[in-house]
């Protein structure tokens, strides 16, 4: 790792650059040479790095040369249930349907109470549409001058450039705390719900009650905000024009000339200033990482450290054995719900029901191991 005598701190880390998403500082004026060898870590901003560390990163230089052994590799069944993500084009997005109607109902039941009627929010939980996003998108530009001024509207339909992202946060993150525990039926049909409370239209037809939407009509959703945000931060050139864009400090606002006074004409500095951290910088604010190594010796991969009775006794057992759900070795109350079949077992635990199982029961484990446990209570009834 190379070495740097002054470290870098850009003094002109503006609180807008986190909302374009883009947490830390610009590097448009740090010598040149320096920054450039230095790890990109989100792709569009350098850091200078010192002894393992980067302002504001942290780089866990031993991690990656692969000196320190933590945790474990993941397994494929992890990764595949990590890897969901959805993206723009299309990839990741499952086929699937639903109308706003059924959406609705979904919604009612299990979004309603954070979210409130229509998406309106409240409570501290944000809106998820305030009215029609072809008009609202244009408060975006609204400045809030006075308290009764209208400031801009930021929600899904008004703000986001894509539409992708909210298939992905409703499957991924919600309905909190219960995620991952919606259908991709269940999730379109919210989608649709919630392009219908946001007035918004697939292809020039309006996405009313009825509207089927499924993966190809979900593609040619165009959100009224894609074009709203600079610097453009997709694509190859995506680090260029961050870099480009966060190295003109008219784009963003730049800082006082004299912080502690008070100014009302050419308050801005021309140029982004950079301020170096003097005797020797920042070197604790991260403690470093022990590399003493403590786990047991034996192999530790998921399946066999799995212990599927001891599973059941953490998650299952304070319903399941306290004659608030039926018992294991219980058969009367097992055979007909085995007799459904063991897929519709497994997706009946792993959705949850409305007769009281919770999603999973609750427990955090894998789906393979939430099988496991299920596969170990009809054990027990066979
Ligand atoms: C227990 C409360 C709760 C429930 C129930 C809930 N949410 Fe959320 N939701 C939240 C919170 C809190 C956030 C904000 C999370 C954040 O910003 O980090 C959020 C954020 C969202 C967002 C992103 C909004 C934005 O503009 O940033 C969407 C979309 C969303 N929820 C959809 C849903 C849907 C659909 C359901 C029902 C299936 C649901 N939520 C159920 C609490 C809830
Ligand atoms: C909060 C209480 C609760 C917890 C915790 C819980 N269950 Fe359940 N479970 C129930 C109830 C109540 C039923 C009966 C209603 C039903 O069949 O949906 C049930 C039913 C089931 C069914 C049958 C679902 C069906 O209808 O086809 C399975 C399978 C199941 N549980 C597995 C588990 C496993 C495995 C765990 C632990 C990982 C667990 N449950 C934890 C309450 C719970």
């Amino acid at each position: 790792m190379m070495k740097l005598d002054k470290k870098l701190l850009i003094s002109l880390c503006a609180a807008t650059l986190l909302s374009f998403g883009v947490s830390g500082c610009m590097d448009g004026a740090s010598p040149a040479g320096s920054a450039a060898k230095t790890p990109s870590i989100d792709g569009g901003v350098m850091y200078p790095v010192q002894n393992g560390m980067t302002g504001p990163y942290h780089v866990n230089e031993k991690a990656h040369s692969g000196a320190i052994k933590f945790g474990r590799t993941p397994t494929e069944e992890e990764y595949e249930e990590w890897n969901s993500d959805v993206m723009p084009d299309g990839t990741g997005l499952p086929e699937g349907q639903g109308t706003a109607e059924e959406g609705e109902e979904v919604y009612e039941s299990k979004c309603v109470m954070c979210h409130g009627d229509f998406g309106s929010g409240g409570g501290g939980y944000p809106a998820l549409a305030k009215g029609n996003a072809y008009e609202l998108q244009k408060t975006l530009t609204n400045q809030r001058l006075k308290p009764d001024t209208d400031g801009p509207v930021r929600v899904f339909g008004t703000y986001w450039p894509q539409a992708s992202t909210l298939w992905w946060y409703i499957k991924d993150a919600m309905p909190h705390p219960m995620t991952d525990s919606l259908s991709d039926d269940e999730v379109y049909a919210l989608v649709a719900y919630i392009l219908n409370v946001n007035e918004m239209e697939i292809d020039g037809v309006e996405v009313d009650e009825e509207y089927v939407l499924d993966r190809e009509k979900f593609l040619k959703i165009k959100m009224p905000n894609r074009d709203g945000f600079e610097p453009k931060i997709d694509g190859p050139n995506g680090p260029e024009n961050v870099r480009k864009y966060f190295s003109n400090p008219d784009n963003f606002g730049a800082q006082k000339v004299k912080p502690s006074e008070r100014c009302m004409t050419n308050c801005q500095e021309p140029t982004a200033k950079v301020v170096y951290i003097q005797n020797g910088g920042i070197s604790d604010f991260h403690p470093p990482l022990s590399a003493e190594r403590s786990l047991p010796k034996e192999d530790n991969s998921a399946a066999s450290s799995f212990d599927v009775k001891q599973a059941y006794a953490d998650n299952c057992a304070m319903c399941h054995d306290t004659g608030a759900a039926p018992a294991p070795g219980d058969k009367a109350a097992w055979k007909p719900l085995i007799a459904q079949g063991m897929d519709t077992l497994y997706k009946n635990g792993i959705e949850g029901t409305d007769l009281g199982m919770p999603p999973m029961g609750g427990a955090s484990m894998t789906k393979k191991q939430f099988k496991s446990v299920v596969d170990y209570i009809v054990s027990t009834v066979k």
